[in-house]
């Protein structure tokens, strides 16, 4: 390409040189990320235009984009850098976050991520670009990786029970408190409304514990759990082991007195600690939760993080978030599935009792791969030498005159001083951080990655005189800071799993072999329909490896954080720019998150008008299961608004729920484009009749991969909407999280933004552990918009929407695509009707997903927002290619299809009813079926080139739900006749 423009270089304010060049290379430079990011070159786009009947992107857009939503000045977002320029901008930045040494604890510690794992999982995308689990049968490594997990948590805590992980530790709190609370209560009739929370609990855990328990009612009575009086009132209540202040504290009775009185009782605890102490189960706690950070994951300036949840076996059917089960395939083998079939068992919709979908397996995976490596003898040493090296701190600080808050601890000493101030100058001197309480109280948290010399520098910041210190490590005192009646004794991580990859050749191996079972977005597309699995570029992942991003404590004083302070306020402003709104929180780690967080700013907003009875929320039938929930959540009454047979809104019913409930409308949660993937004409009538009736409008920012540079919440007349960073700004799913979920909302409704027990000057309660969420990965989102610019923002839009109507062009000739515009187009996804299969050859969508396997593919949205479909989304970064194939693929399909509604094939044994097909199955001695072994596993030429095998044949999930088994079994399972 020749262009011949005039480049206007500014150097600074006064200086401007006028080069007249034959080439643009500015501007060639600047688009050059947009040219990978964006899957399609110019010839494949006129193919594909042609095949739409269009001859321009611009023609589409205007057919696709209603106009009088449309934006009509480009984004005021800097021109986009290339990935080069990117990595030497962010390493500027990066430098503005000073590095000090963290003693600070709070929850929060200095960890040693193992190399094998940072690079084999934390930075490879066969681990970091995979969806949630639901295809079991393409899932299996990061399956057996998430059990490790939960056997891991389960045998730590001592409780039999566990998830996949939750989002901090402190939503993990609030997740049981709330789960106890429903145990304990009808929802209409609330005989125990009482929480006890003790007072040494971390600050951050009681901010998100309030917020929580607020719209339930839940009265949460603060106190010392030594003197507390638990009576008949109380449902539940919660300790911390060790505790704030890091206390080793025996709950033992307290336990009893809280079962007395007939509620429950959950312990936030630290799982290295547990390597030494006696596991809260086995003290009688129902619950436990806490984090697994300090099990290899960087601290990031607050996460993301993985938090655990374990329980009794009382509460298998009420935990909240995913728990992963083991089960046999179809022919009769192990395998492994998210339990109880429905998944996300808690989200039912206005009956839910947690919103918790998107969680933090990736970083579940990263503690696990942990555990694994070190084994259980290794992580006792680790934890032995933290609890030495701070009771060797702890002695030589007594002996030099202080005193200690308390006596009995594992890591954490608290430290009584005249003034702070002094021994805060001293450390910041040599560059350290402790916690400081108050003017009198100096925390000391000492970690995994403290040295002998550290320990030098921790204990001159109490030396008066200025003489060189000397002191001894009395290994051989035995760890007599940790009291002997709570000294574990039962094993832990017994399972050969955590006893048999200890080199690193066999962790490289193992990591290897669990990656090779899993479809990730390094195979092939993922498809799936609002969950936008684009590229995740590995110039936009790179910096989160970076020492000056990932050793940030969340508490350390913001002067050391100036390279964070950078990237949050200037990606807060792109994103309000994005959305059309004034203000932004990125507290929320995960969309549904936001959500809540949406809806309790809203609440706070009519509250703060003399509105608090506005508490109705309007919901589309065809909404995310997480709205109602985070309605729920946020207290607010759930009304279904009805759907018309196109899919759209039905304005009519809209108008009489809102007429109906008038003084009481809180406002409408809607999903734009719809969740049928259509951009509704009707929009701004439906945010005008909120409007009108007083209420707010919430928009559910999943399928903002629709809207950036073309339209914005704000212009469709939204007041706050989420934004789901792991899905439009390219950080990836993780294999069901991290996510990053902000809210942005209009000016009205900035005051009620999310607060933190750490920022000032914040009414609000906080919703996540840390006040900038997942504060590291908005480095992703932070890269993408930078390194694409404006023009590269909206063309990735107008790409997302012709990619789909290719795809959808496609696939009308061979199946029934519902719901489009009044011009046939659809947005960004579109969904494929299989319905009619039942009837005609009993085939459901789940055989249509299994057999894609066959074909090296990871199936669609399945059933939302319709059940018997798929939804499309092939996102703007898959080249014609790639889109062909799976076209082919399902082409091919409803061929094998018709073969059974012709006759040709048989009902129950065909290609569709035994998919997948395994390399096992395919190459066994006897093969009885109609069909050939090529067809099964080669159905077309592409496949020979590039065959991926699912490692387990079709996943049987009600027998696993029917025994739940959600830790590793014992090994004899494993062996097959
Ligand atoms: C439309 C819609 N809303 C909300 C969510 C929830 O987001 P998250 O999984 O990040 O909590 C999803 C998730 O897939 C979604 O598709």
């Amino acid at each position: 390409m020749h262009f011949s423009l005039q480049i206007n270089i500014y150097l600074c304010a006064s200086k401007k040189f006028n080069l007249n060049i034959t080439m643009n290379f500015f501007e060639l430079q600047s688009r050059e990320f947009a040219t990978r990011h964006i899957g399609p070159n110019e010839r494949e786009t006129l193919k594909m235009l042609q095949e739409i009947g269009f001859d321009n992107l611009e023609q589409l857009i205007n057919q696709t984009v209603p106009e009088g939503i449309r934006m009509s000045e480009p984004l005021n977002i800097p021109r986009a850098m290339s990935e080069h320029e990117f990595l030497r901008h962010i390493k500027e930045v990066s430098l503005k976050n000073k590095i000090f040494r963290n003693y600070i604890g709070q929850g929060y510690y200095g960890a040693i991520t193992p190399s094998v794992i940072l690079r084999n999982v934390f930075e490879n995308p066969g681990w970091y670009t995979q969806y949630t689990p639901y295809q079991a049968e393409i899932s299996q490594g990061r399956l057996e990786s998430l059990l490790n997990f939960q056997t891991m948590v389960s045998d730590l805590t001592g409780l039999p029970l566990a998830n996949a992980s939750l989002l901090d530790e402190a939503t993990a709190a609030a997740e049981a408190m709330l789960m106890f609370f429903n145990a304990k209560n009808r929802q209409e009739h609330i005989t125990k409304p009482k929480f006890f929370l003790d007072k040494e609990t971390f600050p951050q855990t009681k901010d998100v514990v309030y917020t929580r328990a607020k719209p339930f009612g839940i009265e949460v009575v603060e106190g010392n759990y030594a003197e507390a009086v638990i009576d008949a009132t109380y449902f539940g209540a919660l300790v911390q082991y060790p505790n704030n202040i890091g206390s080793i504290e025996d709950y033992r009775s307290f336990i009893g007195k809280v079962h007395e009185a007939d509620a429950y009782v959950v312990m936030a605890t630290d799982l290295l600690a547990l390597t030494l102490l006696t596991p809260p189960g086995e003290l009688g706690a129902d619950v436990a939760v806490g984090s697994a950070q300090r099990f290899g994951v960087p601290l990031g300036f607050g996460g993301p993080h993985a938090a655990f949840m374990s329980a009794k076996d009382d509460f298998k059917r009420l935990l909240p978030g995913r728990i992963i089960g083991v089960s046999v395939d179809a022919e009769g083998k192990r395998a492994l599935r998210m339990a109880l079939q429905t998944r996300e068992q808690h989200i039912k919709r206005e009956k839910a009792t947690s919103n918790i979908c998107t969680a933090q397996a990736l970083l579940a995976n990263m503690a696990a791969m942990y555990a694994v490596y070190h084994g259980p003898k290794g992580l006792k040493q680790i934890a032995e030498r933290i609890a030495i090296f701070a009771q060797t701190v702890a002695s030589e600080i007594e002996a030099r005159g202080y005193t200690l808050v308390a006596q009995s601890f594992f890591d954490t000493i608290v430290v009584k001083v005249d003034d702070a101030s002094v021994i805060k100058s001293r450390a910041e001197e040599k560059k350290i951080n402790f916690r400081y309480f108050d003017k009198h109280w100096v925390g000391i948290s000492i970690d995994e990655t403290t040295i002998i010399e550290d320990l030098f520098d921790i204990i001159s910041c109490f030396e008066n005189e200025s003489e060189t210190i000397a002191f001894e490590i009395a290994e051989d005192d035995g760890l007599y800071r940790i009291p002997e009646k709570l000294t574990r004794t039962s094993a832990y991580l017994t399972h050969p799993v955590f006893n048999s990859y200890h080199s690193e050749s066999q962790m490289l191996r193992y990591i290897k072999y669990l990656e090779n079972k899993d479809l990730s977005l390094n195979t092939s597309m993922i498809s799936l329909g609002s969950c936008t699995m684009k590229l995740n570029a590995a110039t936009e992942m790179i910096p989160l490896s970076w020492n000056h991003w990932s050793n940030i404590h969340p508490f350390a004083p913001v002067e050391q954080a100036g390279g964070y302070k950078e990237l949050i306020d200037t990606l807060s402003q792109y994103l309000c720019e994005i959305t059309g709104f004034d203000a932004c929180s990125l507290q929320p780690n995960s969309g549904a998150q936001g959500e809540y967080a949406g809806l309790l700013t809203i609440k706070a907003y009519h509250e703060a008008q003399g509105n608090p009875q506005r508490n109705v929320m309007l919901i589309p039938i065809s909404a995310h299961g997480t709205n109602p929930a985070s309605a729920v959540m946020a207290g607010m009454k759930v009304v279904v608004v009805k759907a018309l047979e196109n899919g759209y809104i039905d304005v009519e019913d809209l108008k009489v729920k809102a007429n109906q409930y008038a003084d009481q409308l809180a406002g409408i949660m809607i999903t734009y484009p719809s969740t049928y993937g259509v951009y509704e004409e009707s929009v701004k009538e439906i945010t005008q009749i909120i409007h009108d009736y007083g209420g707010q409008v919430y928009m559910d920012g999943a399928n903002m991969n629709a809207q950036v540079g073309l339209t914005a919440p704000g212009l469709i007349g939204a007041d706050v909407c989420h934004l789901n960073l792991h899905k439009t700004f390219a950080i990836p799913h993780g294999g069901g999280g991290p996510g990053v979920g902000p809210i942005c909302v209009k000016a009205h409704l900035a005051q009620y933004l999310p607060g933190h027990v750490t920022m000032s000057g914040h009414s609000n309660g906080a919703v996540s552990a840390a006040p900038y969420g997942s504060a590291s990965i908005l480095l992703i989102s932070y890269a993408y918009i930078r390194m694409l610019g404006a023009e590269g923002l909206k063309k990735a839009t107008q790409y997302a929407i012709l990619n789909a109507n290719y795809m959808r062009a496609r696939l009308a000739k061979h199946y029934d695509i519902l719901y489009t515009n009044n011009n046939g187009l659809c947005a960004h996804e579109f969904i494929v009707d299989l319905r009619p299969f039942k009837k005609t050859a009993q085939i459901e969508a789940e055989d249509v997903a299994k057999r894609l396997m066959d074909y090296g593919f990871h199936a669609p949205t399945m059933s939302f927002p319709v059940p018997g479909t798929i939804m499309i989304e092939p996102t703007e970064s898959e080249d014609k290619a790639e889109m062909d194939r799976f076209c082919d693929a399902l082409i091919n399909i409803r061929q094998e299809i018709r073969d059974i509604e012709e006759g040709k094939a048989d009902v129950k044994d065909n290609l569709l009813k035994n998919a997948p097909h395994t390399q096992y199955a395919v190459t066994a001695d006897a093969w009885t079926h109609a069909y050939s072994r090529q067809q099964a596993a080669f159905p077309l030429p592409y496949v020979k080139l590039n065959k991926f095998w699912p490692s387990v044949a079709r996943v049987n999930n009600t027998l696993g739900d029917r025994n739940l088994i959600c830790t590793c079994e014992p090994v004899e399972m494993y062996v097959e006749e």
